[in-house]
């Protein structure tokens, strides 16, 4: 398998880098500058920006590939060319989309890839749906041979997965209060990087996923309480404080939170795995959240440049719940 991916040198694009040189695919990634994460032996380099189709064309060659991914589509002006770019040259194109394109409210749960999509207010999502519109077009219109896949929230060890962050470890090792919006008791879900990798790669030269759109979760339901707790556990805190405040006047206080919490973290996200189950027979999830934290903070906590703490988020936090 000769395998395309555009730009997979992030988060998640690595993890199936590496998945897919288990698997014994040949791989060549291509990114705008020079590798975020050392690429694994073996995987061929090309140097493009992925929105620019000339650019990406001339670094191609023309060169033909059993599957391209692209891992960096955000508005349709990133994919409108890869129709005709890669009709012919490629047996699979893979957009990389998200589970936040589902309508909120959620009309029924669990999520299924058939639930409606609709996110008129939240332009990440309502820019991903229209790159999954015209790319759907393509297919049906001249058969691009396009599989759209949808992760949800997806951490690794580089990633403290809650709005506030590192900010969040710190208050809590301070014995200072954490604000979790709304009760803590909607439901969510994670996953690991290398488990999305695990029902990404699978799916690559499948036949039955030409036309299809899968949710790639891993399955994990947590409360956004239990994810504290576990963030919590992780960093050795024994007895930490969760004050809660509705996702509506955290918005207020915290514009740069006002639309993910509305448009996504507020609403319970449960999901049905039958379809990637069906198409990745044998499909299971490898790393339960309270692994995948704990190499997070052992992470974090060999690298302190990497522990930012928000200021200005520390003190809306420390007025929210009656600090000091
Ligand atoms: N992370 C999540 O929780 C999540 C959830 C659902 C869906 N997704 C989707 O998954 C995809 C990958 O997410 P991620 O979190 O792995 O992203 P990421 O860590 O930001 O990685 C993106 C990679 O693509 C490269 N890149 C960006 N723009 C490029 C361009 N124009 N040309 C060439 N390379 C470019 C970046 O390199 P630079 O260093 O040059 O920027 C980086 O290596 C995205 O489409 C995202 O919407 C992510």
């Amino acid at each position: 398998m000769r395998v395309l991916f555009l730009g997979g040198a992030g988060m998640i694009g690595s993890a199936a880098v590496v998945e897919a040189v288990r698997r014994g695919m040949d791989i060549t990634v291509v990114t705008r500058g020079e590798p975020r994460r050392r690429l694994a032996p073996g995987v061929s380099a090309l140097r493009a920006d992925v929105r620019d189709a000339a650019a990406l064309a001339g670094v191609l060659g023309g060169e033909e590939f059993d599957a391209v991914v692209n891992w960096v589509g955000f508005t349709p002006d990133d994919v409108r060319d890869h129709p005709a770019l890669f009709t012919g040259s490629a047996g699979q194109y893979v957009f990389v989309s998200t589970c936040s394109v589902y309508a909120r409210p959620v009309s029924q749960l669990p999520i299924t890839e058939s639930s409606p999509r609709s996110q008129p207010d939240f332009p990440y999502a309502r820019d991903k749906i229209a790159c999954e519109l015209l790319l759907e077009e393509a297919y049906r219109s001249h058969g691009f041979p396009l599989t759209i896949v949808r992760p949800f929230h997806t951490y690794d060890r580089t990633v403290i997965p809650v709005l506030a962050g590192w900010t969040a470890i710190d208050r809590m090792r301070r014995g200072k209060p954490v604000v979790v919006h709304g009760d803590g008791t909607s439901l969510w879900s994670l996953t690991h990087s290398s488990d999305v990798a695990r029902a990404l790669v699978p799916l690559l030269g499948n036949a039955h996923a030409l036309g299809e759109s899968i949710n790639l979760v891993s399955g994990d339901v947590l409360s956004w309480d239990q994810i504290h707790l576990a963030l919590a556990v992780a960093a050795g805190v024994r007895r930490p404080v969760f004050k809660h405040a509705a996702s509506e006047e955290l918005g207020k206080q915290l514009p740069g939170w006002r639309d993910v919490l509305e448009h996504d973290f507020r609403h319970s996200m449960l999901f049905d795995t039958t379809k990637l189950r069906r198409l990745v027979p044998g499909f299971a999830p490898q790393v339960p959240f309270s692994e995948g934290i704990r190499e997070a903070l052992a992470h974090f906590d060999a690298h302190p440049q990497l522990q930012a703490v928000d200021a200005a988020l520390d003190l809306v936090m420390d007025r929210w719940s009656g600090w000091g």
